[in-house]
């Protein structure tokens, strides 16, 4: 594989700090390569900066020091190349489930490509999510974990090289939770994503990551262990229990 494969999200001597109302976080030597298609989590206590790096990765923050790239681009703002999928969801409440991913699609693709291939984009990614018969029903009227399926797939839609989640099922019940965990392999499986996904939950690491990074809490918060998660794919939940 050569360097870009590798390194496909590369971070180099990263240094982060915020002056917070119990003192100043600061984080330093964040050093981290993430393949292409690889799925990393993000794992380690309150506090210790797991969404500030995300935050970063995506644009929405700058360092203080050190270089982020995306395929051998520096990271200089937010981009739909690096889609974020947010933990409490952000849909239009006013637009149907169809507006909602059409929307980030005519942002991409809107000025490349005709409305009818574009339809054609958000309705894959309305199928993709297994939301086609919701299509016309507004963010009310569908449960939460719903929700989070047409988030996910408005992300999917702009075909984002890089997708960063941020604890996307913390706020979903256990049943609900393991069904889009389980979606959630399947979709990455079949559009070879390359994912960062922050989470509290170990067990969801493992089913989901073929690397667990852990944070550590400082004095100034870095990158501790890194465990690679051997198991084969695809993964099957029973299989693991
Ligand atoms: N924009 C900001 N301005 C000031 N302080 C911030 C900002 N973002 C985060 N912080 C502080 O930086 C530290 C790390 O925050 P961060 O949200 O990255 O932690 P986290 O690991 O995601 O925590 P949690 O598990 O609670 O989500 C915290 O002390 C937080 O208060
Ligand atoms: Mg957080």
């Amino acid at each position: 594989m050569d360097d870009l494969q590798t390194k496909f999200i590369d971070i180099t001597g990263v240094e982060m700090g915020f002056h917070t109302k119990k003192g100043v976080f600061q984080a330093q030597g964040i050093d981290l390569a993430v393949r292409k298609g690889e799925f990393v989590t993000l794992i380690g206590h309150f506090g210790c900066g797991k969404s500030t790096l995300l935050n970063l990765i995506a644009g929405l923050l700058k360092p203080k020091a050190g270089v982020l790239l995306c395929a051998n681009r520096e990271i200089a703002g937010p981009s739909p190349e690096r889609a974020m999928v947010f933990q409490n969801h952000s849909l239009l409440p006013w637009l149907t489930c169809y507006e909602n991913i059409h929307l980030g699609v005519e942002r991409v693709f809107g000025a490349s490509e005709a409305r009818a291939q574009q339809r054609e984009r958000t309705l894959t990614a309305l199928a993709l999510v297994g939301l086609s018969s919701a299509e016309g029903k507004r963010p009310h009227e569908i449960s939460g974990g719903m929700k989070q399926r047409v988030d996910i797939a408005r992300a999917l839609a702009m075909e984002p090289k890089v997708l960063l989640m941020d604890e996307l099922f913390g706020a979903l019940d256990a049943l609900t939770r393991a069904h889009l965990q389980d979606e959630l392999l399947r979709i990455v499986a079949a559009t070879w994503s390359t994912v960062v996904m922050v989470t509290h939950d170990v067990d969801e690491a493992v089913l989901l990551s073929d690397r667990i990074v852990m944070l550590t809490n400082g004095p100034a918060a870095t990158i501790g262990e890194i465990v690679e998660v051997g198991l084969e794919r695809p993964r099957d939940r029973v299989a693991l229990a």
